[in-house]
């Protein structure tokens, strides 16, 4: 991978593509893709399977720095590793979803993966990154800023569409509650909130589909990203 640093951020609540979209948008602009959700469902991983006091915030980022939390870029997606072992199907799993809202509200945990996001830029230069606070917080100064969002109801739908293809079990009612709850904390948190990140583009993905906002946002990348930062990236 070669050429200028380039960090492109996708931002946005659970259920709007961001995944989806940023690794296709990564393979068509010939970037490589950062899944910062995946690190905090890591972090909660490794905090209930090492038995943490999840209410003591200093222990709690002692534990996941422990855990030297890295990405495997040789897969694709890339695996995310802590202790050096892949976490994959952990993190997804029900008891990490139930409780990872409370650890990503605290100060000393974010502050610890803000770091590590930080350090991972620094060595993979040429970035799309998804997550709640990457254009606001994280990298405030990335040349492309995307902020997603979609219906409530839609974004519903498509979590379940996901977990029924996984072959899961999905109520899009409570799927819906859930996504709702989600938000409020995630917005309503002191550290890192989700919000619309100063000069990102905002994209209602609620009535495309997943091409369309792919599409939308290769055009718009091309367009912002300064002259000679994406020459020679295949196109499609
Ligand atoms: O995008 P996701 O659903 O995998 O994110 C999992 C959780 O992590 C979600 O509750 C929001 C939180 N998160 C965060 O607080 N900051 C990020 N940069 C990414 C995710």
């Amino acid at each position: 991978m070669t050429g200028e640093r380039l960090i492109v951020t996708i931002d946005g609540p659970a259920g709007t593509g961001k995944s989806t979209v940023g690794r296709a948008l990564a393979r068509r602009l010939g970037l490589e893709f950062l899944d910062t959700g995946a690190m905090y469902r890591g972090a909660t991983a490794v905090v209930l399977d090492e038995g943490v006091d999840a209410s003591d915030e200093r222990a709690v980022a002692r534990a996941v720095r422990r855990a030297a939390m890295r990405f495997d870029w040789t897969t694709d997606p890339p695996t995310l590793l802590a202790h050096g072992r892949p976490m994959t199907d952990r993190l997804r799993e029900p008891d990490v979803a139930a409780v990872i809202s409370t650890l990503a509200a605290q100060a000393p945990l974010r502050e610890a993966l803000v770091a590590q996001q930080r350090a991972i830029a620094r060595s993979h230069p040429r970035l799309v990154t998804e997550g709640r606070d990457q254009g606001s917080v994280v990298f405030p100064d990335a040349a492309v800023k995307f902020y997603l969002t979609a219906s409530p109801r839609i974004r519903a739908r498509r979590r379940a569409e996901q977990l029924r293809a996984a072959g899961r079990p999905a109520d899009v009612d409570e799927i819906e509650r859930d996504l709702a709850r989600r938000d409020r904390l995630d917005a309503a948190r002191a550290v890192g909130p989700l919000v619309k990140p100063p000069g990102a583009v905002e994209v209602d993905t609620s009535e495309m589909t997943f091409d369309e906002v792919i599409d939308a946002l290769e055009r718009l990348t091309r367009q912002r990203a300064p002259a000679g930062a994406l020459a020679g990236a295949r196109g499609g």
